[in-house]
């Protein structure tokens, strides 16, 4: 049932996938992704081997996250769900054999204030300002429904969340090159959160998939402390595929396992 859902995803978001891939391509994701140790090269053989125990306990990770059968081998479903649409977020280091239901939830919140400030300092190159503002208020507003969280576009330097479209920006992650990267968070040396959209992507406005709208909820899921859940139809699930109109019955159970129940109403 699940394997199904990742193929149909693929299906979805794939008119065709190269399986070009081998080892090294998803020893790549592993490491770009929070699975294994190490700087992502395309050229590491060597370190291959040695961290073949590592890998395949690593690939099993990676199937339990996802909800694929956990082989510890790059069969073709696990190649497929690798090459899904999906944030840069790195995936919860979990050693346990299960991952628990809960695991998405950080130990303690991030923000002890409530009411937030946001900025969208860089503009995408080819999408309308103003339908691009609207879909990131009405994410901010699907969160605000279960939470005090309040989020005001300050229009400021100073403001809590910084929003940017970018094309190629050097980090960690790059979208350079990479058309399943989507969008990640990051902090900067400020303590300022940035949430990094890929502007490369043909973001769509309509809620199907390539969503903005879905894109955002989920990496303002991640500036509010959330990480990334093996609970497939949630919005912190890693990939993109499956979109949202709006907040699942998962995702209101973890932020609100961080900061309580809504206490003020309108
Ligand atoms: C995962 O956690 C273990 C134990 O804390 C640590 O030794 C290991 O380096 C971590 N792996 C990654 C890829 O972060
Ligand atoms: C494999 O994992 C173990 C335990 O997490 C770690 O101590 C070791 O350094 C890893 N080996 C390699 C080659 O990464
Ligand atoms: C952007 O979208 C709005 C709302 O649909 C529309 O009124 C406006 O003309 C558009 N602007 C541009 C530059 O296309």
């Amino acid at each position: 049932m699940k394997v199904t859902i990742l193929v149909s995803c693929a299906v979805i978001c794939f008119s065709s996938v190269a399986f070009s891939s081998s080892v090294d391509k998803s020893l790549i994701f592993l490491q770009k992704y929070g699975y294994l140790d190490g700087t992502p090269t395309r050229s590491n053989k060597f370190s291959r081997l040695k961290r073949e125990n590592n890998y395949s306990e690593a690939l099993k990770r990676f199937q339990r996250l996802y909800g694929l059968n956990p082989t510890g081998i790059a069969d073709k479903e696990t190649l497929l769900a690798m090459d899904l649409p999906r944030c840069g977020v790195k995936d919860p280091n979990t050693s346990k054999q299960t991952i628990q239901k809960r695991n998405a939830v950080l130990n303690k919140p991030l923000w002890k204030k409530r009411d937030l400030t946001y900025t969208i300092s860089q503009y995408s190159h080819h999408l309308n300002r103003s339908l691009v503002e609207h879909e990131i208020e009405r994410a901010f507003a699907e969160w605000s429904k279960y939470t005090d969280f309040t989020f005001t576009n300050s229009k400021s330097q100073n403001a809590d969340i910084d929003i940017r479209f970018e094309r190629d920006h050097v980090y960690g992650d790059s979208f350079y090159g990479d058309n399943s990267l989507i969008a990640y968070t990051q902090v900067n040396k400020d303590g300022m959160r940035l949430i990094h959209f890929n502007d490369e992507k043909k973001w769509n406005f309509n809620g199907k998939s390539d969503s903005l709208f879905w894109t955002a909820l989920h990496e303002i899921g991640h500036i509010l402390g959330l990480d990334h859940t093996n609970v497939i139809g949630s919005v912190m699930w890693p990939t993109s595929c499956l979109s949202f109109s709006e907040l699942q019955s998962y995702d209101i159970q973890a932020i609100q396992e961080l900061y309580g129940l809504k206490k003020t109403h309108g």
